[in-house]
């Protein structure tokens, strides 16, 4: 293993590389002033979005993280509630931009490996009261990152939005891999979108684009989240140079993941049989591996530090627990190879 000099690098599909054919669009993209809607590549990206999921008008913002932040702000006023799951991206790994920005109260739920049970949400959704905030929007995360790649059910995620619809409250999907859901369950991606008023997905992820998300909804919601887009500084220029790449990774690179799912459970599986590994196989969905290391042998942290000397690379994500996620960058043999690093330090 010494002379591979490749990078086996599973700390998160974000690392993967555009494709060929990402760069030559990009090269040939025609372009315009996005700001003035002028772009006819950023156009053509946003109504092919808005398609595939099955919604009036898409928006493209630079991150998973403006997706869902102008989403919030477009769907709330400050001093309003949402509901959300305790470990949710937004709740957790999105610097508070909801409470820094938008003024708004969390109302975060516990879930199972990220999924909320419908009759929970029900309880939470605020009753009429001067003295209680209001209850303004329900977020749902699917495929759910740190639950570790799960996704919701079809058929919870209708329950959770008949209980918002029964409340008049609009729901938002945190969908940033929502085509790995897709996939894994053998559903378009728009039955989910279905339930929710807005999605946000990510191109720059498994997809492999190189920057970008799509906020999608009514062709209203679109209309107002695009001056907040503007207001946190997301109103970009000549951005169809970006378009392009994402048009190409909504057009060829959704089927393919289920090769990245196929790895993730190569990778699950092998760990499974590891002593000192503990991994529940039951949360591996997609392409996401949570593990936690429990070996007298070695610990989480120092696995992950003696696998970076080594050229694996793996995400700590609690004291005793690590990430590891399957993209296009990494074949099966990439896999073998990282399992068969990890088996060695445990031994
Ligand atoms: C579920 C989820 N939502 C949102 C984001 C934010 O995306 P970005 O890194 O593009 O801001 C991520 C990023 O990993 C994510 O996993």
């Amino acid at each position: 293993m010494a002379d591979r000099r490749k990078v086996i690098d599973l700390r998160s599909d974000t690392v993967t590389l555009p494709t060929e054919a990402m760069r030559e669009a990009m090269k040939s993209a025609e372009l315009g002033d996005d700001v003035f809607e002028e772009d006819p590549t950023v156009n053509r990206l946003q109504e092919l979005a808005a398609r595939r999921l099955g919604k009036e008008a898409a928006l493209f913002v630079t991150s998973g993280t403006m997706g869902n932040l102008v989403g919030l702000l477009t769907h709330t006023s400050r001093g309003d509630e949402i509901i959300l799951e305790e470990t949710s991206h937004i709740y957790n790994y999105e610097v508070a931009g909801m409470a820094a920005l938008g003024g708004l109260l969390a109302r975060p739920l516990k879930g199972t490996y990220g999924i909320l049970d419908p009759e929970d949400v029900r309880r939470a959704i605020r009753s009429p009261n001067i003295h209680h905030p209001k209850t303004q929007l329900i977020c749902l995360e699917s495929t759910h990152n740190r639950g570790g790649g799960t996704f919701y059910p079809p058929e919870t995620l209708k329950a959770i939005a008949d209980v918002a619809r029964e409340a008049g409250i609009p729901m938002h999907l945190d969908g940033a891999r929502i085509f790995n859901a897709a996939v894994a369950a053998g559903v378009p991606a728009a039955e989910f979108a279905a339930c929710a008023d807005s999605v946000t997905f990510c191109l720059s992820k498994g997809l492999s684009a190189p920057v970008g998300s799509l906020l999608v909804g009514r062709a209203s919601f679109i209309e107002r989240a695009r001056r907040f887009r503007k207001m946190v500084g997301g109103g970009m220029r000549q951005a169809g140079v970006l378009a392009a790449a994402g048009i190409v990774a909504l057009e060829t690179m959704v089927e393919r993941l289920t090769v990245d799912h196929e790895n993730a459970r190569l990778l699950a599986e092998g760990l499974a049989r590891l002593p000192g590994i503990e991994i529940d196989l039951k949360r591996v969905q997609t392409n996401i591996v949570i593990f936690d290391v429990r070996s007298p042998k070695t610990s989480a942290p120092r696995l992950v530090q003696e696998l970076d000397g080594e050229g694996i690379k793996l995400h700590l994500i609690a004291q005793d627990s690590i990430r590891a996620v399957a993209h296009k960058d990494l074949d099966r043999e990439d896999i073998l190879l990282a399992l068969q690093a990890i088996e060695k330090r445990l031994a």
